[in-house]
């Protein structure tokens, strides 16, 4: 089978698309025909090596793990002996260890059932950008109907999810992006949209129970002014440094709740069967629908990955398998 492989770190030139043998599932994995996958930051982390402080996990000379990509879906070609959940030809979706692939192997807690009004696109766009915004709202700030919540990057891969999600658990949303993406904030149902280039946010003299911060471009303690007295700070990431940046702000966040009445906490997103139920509840009724901006081929994997570094996507970046 095809994958996108990578044997050192660096620019997305580094990435080739190679020959490699198709997986075998594990006793409780399940292999899949890959239709459909998306780019995340995270993948670009992987293939840069970057911030140094990431190695640690990742191999410190060369990346421990050769294939990439975590957003998948697909159509079940084989199970595990021990996987009764799935079937072959039931299509899913979830997370992966190398979705930029023609095949797939996965645990099978890592997949939920596709919905059927969602295209491959769609729902490999889903998982990690969705599960971030979800564990972020529902899990960390336990999210209550008619709560004021504010996301920083509100067009980004997880920023568009935290709108839709957060106005489908009844939240007053107020979303901050650029102002070609106001229309686009507004149509995923933001009450509020903050033009950031026009307006700081941090000087509004708002406050908001919930702040979803994917962007970390203001000091926390400016973060702080716009939380109500017992509000939280979701910090989900922050500017990308060679050394350790954005872990730094990560971790500090969680110290500064140490010394203030408001709640600062970071968030690293796990895979959850329950999460992706739960997310294909939403998907199937309407009340959240991925918003795809650009689809790549799998030999196009280097430039989705090129385009998301520039930090200027609008939704998702789908690679179509
Ligand atoms: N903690 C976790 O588990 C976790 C999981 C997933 C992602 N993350 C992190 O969360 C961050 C966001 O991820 P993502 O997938 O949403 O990234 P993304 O899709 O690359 O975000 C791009 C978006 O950010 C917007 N943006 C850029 N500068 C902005 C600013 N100053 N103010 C408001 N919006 C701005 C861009 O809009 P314009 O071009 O119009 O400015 C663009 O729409 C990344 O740092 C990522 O590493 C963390």
């Amino acid at each position: 089978m095809r994958a996108i492989v990578y044997h050192r770190y660096g620019s997305p030139d580094v990435l080739q698309l190679e020959q490699i043998p198709t997986p075998t599932p594990a006793d409780t994995g399940v292999l899949i025909r890959v239709r459909a996958a998306s780019v995340n930051p995270i993948d670009w982390h992987f293939v840069r090596g970057m911030p140094y402080g990431f190695r640690m996990m990742s191999g410190l000379r060369v990346p421990k793990e050769t294939r990439l990509g975590m957003d998948i879906a697909g159509t079940v070609e084989t199970v595990g002996a021990g996987v009764t959940q799935f079937k072959p030809g039931d299509d899913v979706f979830g997370v992966c260890r190398g979705a930029f692939a023609e095949y797939a192997s996965t645990p099978a807690t890592a997949l939920a059932l596709k919905p059927a009004n969602l295209s491959f696109a769609q729902a490999g766009s889903v998982a990690v950008a969705a599960l971030t915004a979800l564990q972020s709202l529902r899990d960390k700030a336990h999210i209550r109907p008619g709560q004021k919540v504010l996301i920083n990057g509100a067009s980004g891969g997880v920023g568009t999810f935290a709108v839709q999600i957060a106005r489908s658990l009844g939240a007053e949303v107020t979303g901050v992006c650029s102002t070609r993406n106001v229309g686009l904030v507004q149509s995923l149902g933001a009450h509020r949209v903050i033009d950031y280039a026009h307006e700081d946010f941090t000087q509004s003299g708002q406050r908001y129970d919930i702040f979803v911060d994917c962007i970390g471009n203001h000091p926390l303690s400016a973060c702080r002014r716009i939380l109500a007295p017992k509000g939280m700070c979701i910090v989900v990431g922050g500017q990308s440094g060679k050394w350790v940046s954005p872990m730094d702000r990560l971790i500090a966040a969680r110290a500064m709740s140490w010394f203030v009445s408001q709640n600062f906490v970071s968030i690293m997103a796990q895979w959850s069967q329950s999460g992706l139920a739960f997310l294909a509840g939403l998907m199937a009724s309407g009340q959240v629908t991925p918003a795809i901006d650009r689809t790549y081929s799998l030999a196009e994997v280097p430039d989705a990955i090129r385009y998301l570094e520039t930090g200027h996507a609008q939704g998702k970046v789908a690679i179509i398998v």
